[in-house]
């Protein structure tokens, strides 16, 4: 198997304490709180791996160290056997990984920039990141990213609230594309649409996939998304991994009572599938 990143003894510890003097005063001891405690586990190149766990249990946590926003507070991200917070690295190298490890959150309207046509919110990654020649070559790459994700050349005029949530939603599915990554960390992706929708954005991200040979962290608290997407599924229960198996058999024989006390509150799975066309990752 060839695997793209590991998490090795993951963690994450908030400093929740009250401010210096009024601990003081009332003498109050600090108070932290391990959103990720000790998590481990890998994903292999091209394939999704689901992190399901109930709202506040360190999904997006993790997220946000798999693409290098967050220092863990303990262990190590590793991306092909590399520490991807290795601090002797340069800048210059630092940025060519980060252009590696993109992401996409449940609210494209949060993360669009409302003032910015859709052609500059496409563009802005690819000067960023240096991968464009002149104007010529930006349009041209950014009418092909609107292609991939099934919008026309046309729409790089308009603005994000010109579409509906699932446009958008392929807006900023196009955005992460624009740096060329190898992996993408979908943090609840298609919560906050419709069911029929969330069934096409997920069948394009599931073509993407195959298509660019993507690795996906995929964050849901939807087990019924989650059985077509998924290789492996991770359970997460207050940021500690309670079980882990590949998709099929998590589903079909859970070992914990958390991971059965899920299956049994997600009615949705058959709906999802028949929407999809899909079956199973
Ligand atoms: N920057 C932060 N400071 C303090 N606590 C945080 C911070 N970010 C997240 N948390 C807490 O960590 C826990 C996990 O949060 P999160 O990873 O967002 O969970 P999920 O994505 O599974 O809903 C929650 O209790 C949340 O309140
Ligand atoms: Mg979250």
């Amino acid at each position: 198997m060839d695997e793209f990143i590991r998490f090795e003894h993951l963690g994450q510890r908030f400093d929740l304490s009250e401010p210096l003097l009024a601990r003081l005063i009332y003498r109050r001891p600090k108070k932290f709180l391990d959103a990720v405690d000790d998590v481990s586990f890998s994903i292999e190149r091209g394939q999704t791996y689901a992190l399901v766990g109930e709202s506040g249990s360190g999904k997006s946590t993790i997220a946000r160290m798999a693409v290098g926003l967050l220092l863990p507070s303990t262990g190590k991200v590793l991306i092909d056997g590399h520490d991807l917070h290795d601090r002797s690295r340069t800048e210059a190298e630092h940025r060519r990984i980060r252009q590696r490890l993109q992401m996409i959150f449940q609210s494209p309207f949060a993360s669009l920039n409302p003032r910015w046509r859709v052609g500059s919110i496409l563009a802005e990654p690819l000067r960023v990141f240096g991968l464009v020649e002149d104007r010529a070559a930006e349009l041209g790459r950014v009418h092909e990213l609107l292609d991939q994700v099934g919008l026309s050349a046309s729409d790089a005029r308009r603005f994000p609230h010109e579409f509906s949530g699932g446009q958008r939603q392929r807006i900023s599915i196009a955005r992460a594309l624009a740096s060329n990554p190898d992996f993408i960390v979908c943090d609840e992706p298609t919560s906050a649409l419709d069911v029929s929708v969330q069934a096409q954005v997920l069948n394009l991200l599931k073509q993407l996939q195959r298509d660019l040979g993507l690795t996906y962290l995929f964050i849901t608290h939807d087990l019924a998304v989650v059985r077509v997407m998924a290789h492996r599924i991770g359970v997460l229960k207050s940021g500690k991994l309670v079980e882990e198996q590949a998709t099929a058999e998590l589903i079909e024989s859970p070992q914990s009572d958390y991971t059965k006390m899920l299956i049994r509150s997600a009615p949705r799975i058959g709906s999802i599938q028949a929407r999809t066309g899909m079956s199973q990752a």
